[in-house]
């Protein structure tokens, strides 16, 4: 029986294989291999990671009322939300140099993402991340002592939307005019959060 080790490195190989034609790395140290496979991740898969991770933290926020929607409740589950996307950051910040087939690679490493699909991706991250601090706003007893608390977890997700612009805005010409159309519902969350990267780069669309 193979060793989850050599299993693993049987993955990492097969992996970086398909999503790069170009490297040809004369070293095959676990090494390389192991920042190969990391590379190998394209943003919609990045995305959508960050998506499925964040999910129970998003369904505590959800599962708030007016008695423990309190900044002491709060606090610990954006920082949970926090740590997953600054990871995220970090990961979609180490793409700049890839190609865009590795970039722009398809969630089931197939077909690559289109303009339509990773808008829709990203629209339903902020949705999902907005539409629950807009939630905790609407309910919570004193707004202006939420609202640092919330901007722990808007500020990063604002960054790691700033990042995917700027790392695919010139591959999917467009992208930020069909985001914007997708988020009309959680745009004044943002805007009361006033998350300015994020502002400033709806506020320079023309619709
Ligand atoms: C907040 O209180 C409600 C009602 O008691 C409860 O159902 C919910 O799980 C609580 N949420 C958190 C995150 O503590």
């Amino acid at each position: 029986m193979l060793s989850f080790k050599s299993l693993a490195f049987a993955a990492a190989v097969a992996f970086g294989a398909l999503s790069t034609a170009f490297a040809a790395p004369a070293v095959v140290g676990s090494e390389v291999v192991a920042r190969d496979l990391v590379a190998a991740r394209g943003v919609a898969v990045i995305l959508t990671d960050v998506h499925t991770k964040i999910q129970p933290h998003i369904l505590e926020l959800n599962s708030l009322v007016k008695a423990n929607a309190t900044v002491e409740v709060v606090t610990p589950i954006v920082v949970e939300i926090k740590g997953v996307v600054v990871d995220a950051v970090v990961e979609v910040i180490a793409l700049a140099g890839a190609s865009a087939d590795v970039i722009l690679a398809g969630v089931d490493g197939g077909v690559q993402v289109t303009v339509a699909v990773l808008a829709q991706i990203i629209a339903d991250l902020l949705i999902l991340v907005f539409g629950a601090l807009g939630f905790v706003l609407s309910i919570c007893a004193d707004v202006t002592v939420m609202i640092p608390c919330l901007c722990i977890v808007a500020d990063v997700i604002g960054c790691l939307i700033c990042a995917v612009f700027s790392l695919v805005g010139s591959l999917l010409v467009g992208i930020i005019g069909a985001v914007v159309v997708l988020i009309a519902a959680i745009l004044p969350v943002i805007a009361q959060l006033n998350i300015l990267v994020l502002v400033n780069v709806f506020a320079g669309v023309k619709l």
